[in-house]
């Protein structure tokens, strides 16, 4: 069984691209399920019903988040739902919307759990140790038997990533970094059968940091005034993902899935 991770979406550019890129991989690579960060979906910050269904209708099949799911209101309904197409950190508090992991069943392909965690370091969001969340979670899934457990571990630091790939390595199928949308050279199978990278990337505007216009956050960095963010939505774009084969609920190997697509859609 092949799995796609695809990094952060985002906006309108984001968007296009994954319809651009999607449609033919997922047929090319024999792919059984897609997933994708969309915490940017929406117009560079947070998600909505609408974004995330055009989504979901270029292929992609569910979604995690991050730390700017809760940006938007329209998206809750969504997280709550008894189906939901989309989860957020599940080290947030129980009370807040949405589940923190997601049972899916793929038919003859088994069934697959996918976890989304929220990294501490830096962050100043009210999050339970993601370490602590994750071990409850398998716990009360020793029982089920899955064809994967994909983990999405959303973080703003590459060392805490890298320390929980090495905590659920052998535990889980695939552990993928999200959050920084700098897609890293690092994919590897670790030692138990754990793939791991530490960020999964974007897709979205190349000329733009983190999809924003760069000479806004040029601005923001060099002076105390606030700025509005305006996002890119025109021109050359990346397209960011991991493929992970999966055997017996191992990993067999990981490989990044990187497109440069010019402002014409090539
Ligand atoms: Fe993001
Ligand atoms: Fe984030």
């Amino acid at each position: 069984m092949n799995i796609l991770f695809i990094g952060e979406i985002v906006g309108k550019l984001g968007r296009l691209t994954v319809s651009r890129v999607l449609p033919s991989l997922r047929k090319d690579a024999n792919i059984s399920v897609v997933f994708a960060n969309a915490e940017n979906v929406a117009h560079g910050k947070g998600a909505t019903k609408a974004t995330l269904e055009e989504v979901q209708n270029y292929g992609v099949d569910y979604f995690t988040s991050g730390n700017h799911i809760f940006w938007r209101s329209e998206v809750f309904e969504e997280l709550d739902t008894n189906d939901p197409s989309i989860i957020r950190p599940a080290n947030y508090p129980q009370d807040v919307p949405g589940q923190g992991f997601k049972v899916i069943d793929l038919g003859k392909d088994g069934k697959v759990l996918l976890v989304n965690l929220l990294g501490r370091t830096f962050f100043n969001e009210p999050v339970f140790c993601p370490f602590r969340t994750v071990d409850k979670i398998l716990k009360d899934f020793a029982d089920e038997k899955f064809a994967a457990i994909v983990v999405d571990f959303h973080a703003e630091l590459s060392s805490e990533r890298v320390a929980m790939g090495w905590y659920l390595d052998g535990r889980v199928t695939a552990v993928v970094g999200t959050h920084t949308h700098v897609p890293s050279a690092d994919a590897w199978v670790m030692p138990q059968g754990t793939a791991y990278v530490t960020d999964a990337g974007m897709v979205g505007a190349q000329h733009s940091v983190l999809g924003v216009e760069p000479e806004i956050i040029i601005e923001k960095l060099k002076n105390p005034q606030p700025q509005r963010f305006e996002w890119v939505e025109e021109g050359p774009a990346v397209f960011n993902a991991v493929l992970v084969e999966v055997e017996a609920g191992r990993a067999k190997s990981i490989k990044r899935v990187d497109r440069v697509l010019d402002g014409e859609g090539r």
